[in-house]
């Protein structure tokens, strides 16, 4: 917590902690540091990112990934930041994650579910690069703009034992030069293991909130807030993240995610009948479904972090879509609570068999937490009918593997 530390404008810093909790927003020219990205891009991209140029006959093989390295820095230098021209919240972001990510085929692990070729499709947001990767850079792209912009100088968030979120967050605030400190539910662990050896490596202030480990949104809520409030009062500018970074300015990147994935979709397959993702936080299901324009073309599985999904996802989707300008989307919240077992995080059945089908059909690597209790979401829904077999389905990969490497999980590959 050193580095931070000499940053001036203590006593600003701690009144506006105190009233709002977060710092004060600053001109938003504190953000740039790479007008020139958007000036580089040509003109027939429009408002998104550009994506992938695709070979007509290479469906899964993008060529030439544009990349547009801002005049005045030196070749290959990863900008931190783009600075909006316009006025949309959807530009207001930092360049963090490695984008577009890739839409594959999956027909091996469709065939196996009983799906006609070319249905199932996996859109890779595992390999967003930053931390590690998965879903959560895409809204930290977003919250970190914020953060800069608002003069933060400690991201502070918080989440399960094996929270990737928090990974991630400890990362980005490295990449960006700012501090970070973290609040993870349960004891502290007597070995380091998955994501809590990445966050004691990456070095943040890690607060342990004791008791069983269970996760109980709320108290991580609470207890962000407690940390924030306590280094507002010692003069730093803390950055309030919530558990799984589910703000509607950080739904802002699964709105973009959307726009990318119904690109890709459009050249690849069509039109998107379904996406399936993990339900955390809900933020990502949010983001997706404001950015489809209707809640009914994602289906979210719940794997137990918090008990309002039902609520949340659609008041979050409405939150997001107007802050981008959107309408809010149309349709009914579909959640399958069916597969969260014993809690969050807690080993099942059919996750432990989802995850052995995707590995070892399609070498593709699910984690025990979300994305493994995501696809039995969609095995089951195959199985009663509630998803057809010719549905063209993007299954989102939204990361986690380094869950795989703590405790409960180790024996997954044995005994079939
Ligand atoms: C790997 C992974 N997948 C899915 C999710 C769920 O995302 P959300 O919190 O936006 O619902 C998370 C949340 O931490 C995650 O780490």
């Amino acid at each position: 917590m050193g580095r931070a530390a000499a940053v001036t404008g203590a006593a600003t810093a701690t009144a506006r902690a105190k009233t709002s909790g977060q710092p004060e927003n600053l001109p938003s020219q504190t953000v740039s540091h790479t007008e020139h990205v958007q000036e580089a891009a040509p003109a027939f991209i429009g408002w998104l990112q550009p994506l992938v140029i695709w070979q007509p006959n290479s469906w899964h093989q993008p060529i030439g990934r544009p990349c547009y390295v801002p005049r005045g820095l030196p070749s290959g230098t990863v900008p931190h930041s783009t600075q909006s021209r316009g006025d949309s919240a959807l530009d207001r972001r930092l360049l963090l994650a490695v984008l577009p990510t890739p839409l594959e085929p999956a027909d091996r692990l469709g065939s196996a579910l009983g799906m006609e070729p070319g249905a199932l499709w996996v859109k890779r947001d595992d390999v967003t690069g930053l931390g590690g990767g998965g879903n959560k850079v895409r809204k930290l792209e977003y919250l970190c703009a914020d953060a800069l912009a608002r003069g933060a100088d400690v991201l502070v968030t918080g989440g399960g034992p094996q929270s990737n979120h928090v990974r991630i967050t400890a990362a980005a605030a490295n990449r960006l030069g700012l501090d970070c400190a973290v609040v993870l539910a349960g004891p502290r662990p007597a070995v380091a293991t998955g994501n809590v050896l990445l966050v004691e490596v990456l070095g943040s202030e890690v607060t342990w909130l004791g008791g069983e480990g269970s996760l109980d949104h709320y108290a991580i809520e609470a207890a962000i807030h407690e940390v924030a409030d306590r280094l507002g009062a010692a003069g730093r500018r803390p950055y309030r993240i919530p558990v799984g970074g589910a703000s509607a300015v950080g739904e802002l990147g699964y709105i973009r995610a959307a726009a990318e994935l119904r690109e890709q979709a459009a050249v690849l397959f069509g039109d998107v009948d379904l996406v399936v993702v993990a339900d955390g936080s809900g933020g990502t299901h949010a983001g997706l479904a404001a950015g489809l324009g209707d809640l009914s073309l994602v289906l979210g599985v719940d794997v137990g972090a918090r008990p309002d999904l039902d609520t949340q996802v659609p008041a979050k989707a409405a939150e997001a879509a107007a802050l981008a300008g959107l309408p809010a989307p149309a349709g009914e919240v579909r959640v399958d609570h069916g597969h969260i077992g014993p809690g969050y995080g807690a080993p099942t059945e059919d996750c432990r068999q989802a995850v052995l089908l995707a590995a070892r059909s399609e070498g593709l690597v699910l984690d025990p937490v979300y994305t493994g209790k995501a696809l039995a979401g969609l095995v089951a829904a195959l199985r009663d009918g509630s998803v057809g077999p010719s549905t063209r389905t993007v299954f989102m990969h939204t990361g986690g593997m380094p869950a795989l490497f703590a405790g409960p999980y180790a024996a997954w590959g044995r005994d079939g």
